[in-house]
């Protein structure tokens, strides 16, 4: 086997980012003991922790670190002390700033229910059993970035609040074509969600997906579904989805109640894809949880999964890649658990202690 370099920007940001990215590391570390992989870390901040160090929440200097890598590797960013902070400053903006400059478009947020925490979902185990959803988002569009925005005075004592929900063809398509073509390698079928029975957007959204899908993909299967009615089917027969391709917006919630339906949030591990060549980011679908920051009881798994997708999508060693996901299959099944997923009979182990088994595991 020839030796592979690589080039990763880690950026552990802020909260419980950090002791996640502690254990990332020892994957990393095994990965160059044992399977003849090398990598160059560049480390910096990201967040709060860059606002505190260098003024603004995502430097430049380290913008252009993440240009240079294959990967980006990101913990989590915000913190209630950041509350106060101007918009363009806040630890939020630098991760945007970061989707944005790069152009990662895509945003690939798999909900995939593990059967050894199947009692840790709140739906019923048989809605969800072997549960496997991928939502692909739209990520550098739409009302996150939509122009005019602001807060208005309107001088009577009164003021507006003003975002703009807005999408062109091209930015659908090559979002639609993420989804589509990752439904072939999978259930090959695609739901697209958006509100076009109010929105001019989402009518637009609709035409446009369907055209592509008409030009490109027919051989998959097309439904389309407003944004509404996907929230509630998620949650009544979350089994009929394979891909769901959506906005932006629509993409941050449905994301988050397809994440619920898995019971574990400190599980799931988020992909964000640009043009060929850009650096992919990859980062847990949960927060920075600042509550229990600090102690050893945050999951490291979803942050460890998503250098896994990292190594798929951005790295080309899908075989690794596959070596990670099954050993936390494992660790699952033997009843390893933190904090956030422990049940009765299971063994309950801090941070540290679930990355060192999972080297174990892999070893
Ligand atoms: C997410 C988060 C972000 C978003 C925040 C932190 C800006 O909720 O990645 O889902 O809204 O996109
Ligand atoms: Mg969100």
């Amino acid at each position: 086997m020839s030796n592979k370099e690589f080039t990763l920007t880690i950026l552990p940001g802020d909260g419980i980012g950090p002791e996640a990215m502690t254990e990332v590391r020892k994957v990393i570390g095994w990965l160059e003991d044992s399977e003849d992989l090398s990598f160059t870390l560049h480390e910096d901040d990201i967040g709060g922790a860059a606002y505190e160090r260098y003024g603004e929440p995502l430097a430049d200097e380290t913008l252009d670190k993440c240009r240079a890598s294959d990967a980006i590797i990101m913990g989590s960013v915000g913190g209630q002390q950041w509350d106060n902070v101007d918009y363009n400053k806040r630890p939020e903006a630098g991760l945007l700033k970061l989707r944005k400059e790069l152009q990662l478009f895509a945003n690939l947020r798999p909900a995939l229910v593990f059967d050894a925490l199947i009692d840790a979902s709140t739906l019923k185990p048989e809605i969800v059993k072997g549960l496997d959803i991928l939502i692909v988002r739209e990520l550098t569009g739409g009302v996150y970035f939509g122009e005019p925005r602001g807060i208005e005075d309107l001088g009577n004592g009164q003021r507006r609040g003003v975002n703009t929900q807005v999408y062109e063809t091209y930015e659908i398509e090559r979002v639609g074509r993420v989804a589509f073509d990752l439904a072939r390698k999978r259930g090959n079928k695609v739901h697209s969600c958006e509100k076009a029975n109010v929105m001019e957007s989402g009518k637009l959204w609709r035409e446009d997906m369907t055209a592509l899908h008409k030009a490109e993909f027919s051989d998959v299967n097309l439904e389309h579904m407003y944004a509404d009615n996907c929230a509630m089917q998620l949650l009544r027969n979350p089994s009929q989805f394979d891909v769901i391709v959506t906005d932006n917006l629509f993409g941050d919630i449905l994301s988050d109640a397809a994440a619920m339906l898995t019971g574990s949030l400190g599980m799931l591990p988020s992909a964000s894809l640009g043009a060929k060549g850009v650096a992919g980011l990859y980062e847990p679908v949960h927060g920075s949880a600042p509550d229990i920051a600090g102690q050893g009881k945050a999951n490291p798994l979803a942050t460890i999964l998503s250098f896994a997708m990292a190594l798929r999508y951005s790295l080309d060693c899908g075989a690794q890649a596959d070596k990670i996901e099954q050993a936390v299959q494992a660790l699952l099944t033997k009843g390893i658990r933190t904090p956030d997923i422990m049940a009765n009979g299971c063994t309950e182990v801090n941070t540290s202690q679930m990355g060192d088994a999972l080297i174990k595991e892999l070893s």
